[in-house]
């Protein structure tokens, strides 16, 4: 029940189907560009080749230099690119990375951006920038980087290597589950999580058995818009928090980071927050744990490179700024939090 709430819409234009992304043409014309910059990583540059060829006239070049974390130095020269071609925008075709890189240069180069998103990390869906310098990452809010435009096509899906299919869909739960309990939650948005986080944890399996399964694809990429939404419209909490320090000081990978934390987050959580029980069951923390075992998801911090010794490292930088969560958290809260994500343990409900 919802006493008091407020609610902002973001302005995206969202074309969602199998088969959309032939249709870029007209989003380009939509929004009156005439000669927009195609990204991809060097990963997927036969991607970035095949949207630029069906873009025709309308695509100044291909720049195939996403890193994950956008570098500043890979964001200077993907702007530098963008102004010797004369791009009035850009197409992100790809994942988090790719989008994050479209985000660096509209944010200081105002370029639109048209997002084509091929995993479910949801960053299309907000106007989170990041980039980082010197090993750290600087992130913000800026309506400036959101997309103007978002196609999803789930046969770009299709090539998704499994484990990354699962440890992204992780990342997009994480998203709806952080934002049920938001400090900013709202009604709208505890519709969207749950819808959003049901698809996707219905669809993971399918696809990890079969991941050319188109309907199990267009159903884990529902879910990842709906995800997204939620992250680009809400305050996330503690899991967030740990996996910004994780990735950012640790350079541990993104997706499967937010796979191991999650559960051992939600578990912590569940004592506050009936709504994480009626989504995921009585357990809410051991059902994710159980599911990420059943998919071959990694499960343990130290797997992914956090050494024993870092561990005080992650709660003081954790703890140093305050931040929303339903619990209150304490420094040694968090300490057996992440001892316990960093041995694989299942997260029990404390
Ligand atoms: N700003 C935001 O709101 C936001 C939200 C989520 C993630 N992020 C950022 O995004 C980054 C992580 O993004 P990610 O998890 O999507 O991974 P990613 O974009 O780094 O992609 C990982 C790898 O998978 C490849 N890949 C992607 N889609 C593929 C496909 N369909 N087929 C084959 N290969 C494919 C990529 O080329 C890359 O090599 C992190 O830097 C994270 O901080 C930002």
């Amino acid at each position: 029940m919802w006493d008091e709430f407020v609610y902002q819409s973001l302005p995206m234009r969202v074309v969602f189907g199998a088969g959309t992304s032939a249709r870029l043409g007209e989003e380009v014309d939509q929004l009156g560009l005439t000669r927009v910059l195609v990204l991809c990583t060097p990963e997927q540059e036969a991607l970035g080749r095949r949207v630029a060829d069906g873009l025709g006239s309308r695509a100044a070049g291909v720049y195939p230099h996403a890193r994950m974390h956008v570098p500043v130095e890979v964001a200077a020269r993907a702007r530098e690119a963008a102004a010797e071609l004369g791009a009035d925008g850009c197409v992100a075709a790809g994942g988090g990375s790719t989008i994050g890189l479209g985000k660096a240069i509209a944010l200081e180069h105002g370029l639109p951006v048209i997002a084509v998103p091929t995993t479910y990390a949801g960053s299309e869906m907000t106007p989170i920038w990041g980039v980082t310098q010197d090993g750290r990452k600087r992130t913000g809010r800026d309506p400036a980087v959101l997309p103007r435009s978002v196609v999803y096509d789930p046969e770009l899906t299709l090539t998704l290597p499994v484990p990354l299919s699962v440890t992204s869909g992780f990342n997009a739960v994480a998203h709806a589950v952080e934002g049920l309990y938001a400090p900013d939650a709202s009604p709208i948005i505890s519709l969207m999580a749950r819808e959003g986080a049901q698809a996707i944890l219905e669809a993971l399996p399918l696809v990890a058995a079969r991941p050319t399964d188109l309907a199990a694809r267009t159903r884990a990429q529902y879910g990842a818009w709906l995800c997204g939404a939620v992250l680009g419209a809400t305050t996330m909490s503690l899991h967030h928090k740990l996996c910004h320090v994780l990735g950012g000081t640790f350079d541990l990978p993104h997706a499967e980071v937010h796979t191991v934390v999650l559960p051992h987050v939600v578990a912590f959580n569940a004592p506050a927050c009936p709504a994480l029980t009626s989504l995921l069951g009585a357990d809410p923390g051991g059902a994710l744990w159980d599911l990420a075992t059943k998919l071959g998801a990694p499960r343990s911090l130290a797997e992914l490179g956090l050494p024993a010794s870092g561990i005080a490292e992650v709660v003081r930088q954790a703890t140093a700024s305050p931040y929303a969560n339903p619990r209150p958290v304490t420094a040694d809260d968090l300490t057996r939090l992440v001892e316990a994500a960093r041995h694989g343990e299942r997260p029990t409900v404390s």
